[in-house]
């Protein structure tokens, strides 16, 4: 089946049980699910129930598109979300954007849990995404050009909105966080990266290191839409960190701090 007729047959599919057009979706990352409680009306509909979806193999990754309302702005919200690492092809990784993209959002946000390049970080910190670097080698536009997505070659330039950057920063002032920004790296993992890869990315400007989130922004601005994107960083990246990397610290992490992120994210929300 093609990439388009998957996309569409999940559409209808949720468009016979949702009458609702969202206005802004939110990609919700590891351990920053229980954004989901400041949905108000809420319809739930499982991934494993959406033609086409698939269902997250990552443990703490709950698998559910959420509808409602936040600060009375049309939302929906995906509770987990696909990476490269778990064997899926890209189309699968971004189907969920280009479904909320049919749906009629028009702002994106994206969340994701992060090593600290910057040794200016600390854990805890939440970056607000200025760009990335995509080190995957792979891109969601790649394939047959399918005008329903947008335009084969489009601009990146301001791939993360400048307008909801500035807004971040006061949202942060208004809640006394620290302000944190800059460059997220995208590697395919699952392994975390080496010391070597580390210093490799901070002398190329990357402040943040992850596995997620930016085939998910190309293909947003293939659609035209807005992108705020926030890093968790959950620990400081190899080498720059002495002890080792583990998933129950980046789980850890990103529970301590998952109250401001919320407020982060749902503030935002209402400034746009
Ligand atoms: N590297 C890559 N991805 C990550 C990390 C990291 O150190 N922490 C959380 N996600």
């Amino acid at each position: 089946m093609s990439n388009l007729n998957e996309v569409v047959r999940a559409v209808e599919y949720i468009k016979q049980r949702i009458d609702f057009v969202p206005e802004v979706g939110i990609i919700l990352g590891s351990g920053l699910g229980n954004f989901v409680d400041e949905i108000e009306n809420k319809s739930v509909l499982p991934y494993a129930d959406i033609p086409g979806f698939p269902v997250s193999t990552v443990k703490g990754h709950a698998g559910n598109l959420i509808f409602g309302k936040v600060h009375r702005k049309n939302v929906v919200a995906m509770q987990g979300r696909f990476h490269l690492y778990e064997g899926y092809p890209i189309s699968k990784v971004v189907l969920g954007v280009r479904v909320m993209g049919l749906l009629g959002i028009k702002t994106l946000f994206v969340t994701n849990a992060a090593g600290g390049v910057n040794e200016a970080f600390a854990p805890g910190d939440l970056m607000v995404i200025r760009d990335h670097i995509n080190l995957s080698g792979e891109n969601p536009a790649i394939g047959e050009e399918i005008p329903q997505f947008g335009p084969r070659f489009f601009d990146m330039t301001y791939a993360y909105d400048t307008e909801l950057i500035q807004k971040a920063k006061k949202v942060y002032e208004q809640n006394g966080i620290p302000y944190r920004e800059g460059v997220y790296a995208f590697l395919k993992g699952p392994s975390y990266e080496t010391p070597a890869e580390i210093k490799m990315l901070s002398i190329m400007g990357a402040d943040a290191v992850g596995m997620s989130t930016v085939p998910e922004v190309i293909a947003a601005r293939q659609m035209n839409i807005r992108v705020f994107g926030v890093s968790c960083i959950t620990n400081m990246a190899a080498g720059i960190s002495k002890t080792k990397l583990s998933h129950q610290e980046v789980v850890e992490t990103s529970n301590k701090v998952k109250s401001s992120f919320t407020k982060i994210i749902t503030d935002m929300v209402r400034e746009l």
